[in-house]
């Protein structure tokens, strides 16, 4: 039990620090030269979770349950920071604050919900309190479909105009993770009786196929960003970040699908 936990905190904490860690840069890109105090600010939060994804990496499996508490609750307050940070910024932005910068608004509020995600996700664990199965399948889809619904949103506007087709399947993947998404709310909704085990494989099975496809796009338009063979404005690293955040997002749902086969049937 112990060692599950120190395992689970050192994962979660080794994926979402590198990811706390970029968003900051990602935000840092998108104001402008003038605003050089919040770029200071993010430069400051970007080593922050340098530092902490650094300590994460070196820290063994064995490492004692307390310290790993201890750490869960520091990393906690950092995200918190980051939170309030992002917040604020959104809040400047739609009052009109930072005319001319180019970070949309709906990317500030995504990269805040998976500062508020990570932020959960470290409080239950050290609460001990992980939510029952039926539960989590369902919370932890509308979390990440509507994760993936704001990527093509946000890939389909940032690749130049003239790459009609590529644009075009960026807006096919939002319709269809918009439609996800309300599905899955909808099953939500429904709770606890929409909770059969036959559902709830569907539910998994359906979004799997989707949530593979879009990851197979992102890895593409990665490798062609990288290589420089399609126009647009997005950076290598974030085309690399959005496709790391799919790869995960499928294999939550492989662990749902094994955990969900070894469950007992309703
Ligand atoms: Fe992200
Ligand atoms: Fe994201």
């Amino acid at each position: 039990m112990a060692d599950s936990f120190v395992a689970q905190s050192l994962e979660e904490i080794r994926f979402w620090s590198r990811i706390m860690k970029e968003h900051s840069l990602f935000l840092k890109l998108g104001f402008r030269c003038e605003d050089t105090q919040l770029i200071q600010e993010a430069n400051g939060f970007y080593s922050v979770f340098e530092q902490i994804e650094a300590k994460a990496n070196a820290l063994p499996l064995t490492t004692d349950p307390q310290q790993i508490r201890a750490f869960n609750t520091e990393v906690c307050t950092a995200v918190s920071h980051i939170w309030v940070y992002k917040r604020k910024i959104l809040g400047l932005i739609l009052t009109c604050k930072l005319p001319g910068g180019n970070n949309f608004p709906l990317l500030v509020d995504h990269v805040s919900r998976e500062a508020n995600y990570f932020r959960n996700r470290l409080h239950e664990l050290n609460n001990g309190q992980l939510e029952p199965l039926p539960d989590a399948i369902i919370d932890e889809n509308v979390f990440f479909l509507k994760i993936m619904a704001d990527h093509a949103k946000f890939i389909g506007h940032l690749l130049d105009p003239s790459e009609r087709k590529l644009v075009d399947q960026a807006r096919d993947f939002s319709h269809d993770f918009d439609q996800l998404l309300f599905q899955a709310q909808d099953l939500g909704s429904m709770r606890p009786q929409s909770q059969t085990t036959p559902l709830l494989t569907q539910f998994l099975d359906q979004n799997r196929v989707s949530v593979a496809s879009l990851r197979d796009f992102k890895k593409t338009a990665r490798d062609l960003i990288e290589s420089c063979r399609i126009k647009s404005i997005i950076h290598p690293l974030l085309a690399d970040h959005v496709y790391r955040e799919a790869e995960r997002f499928l294999h939550l749902i492989d662990l749902f699908e094994q955990r969900l086969a070894g469950a007992p049937a309703s």
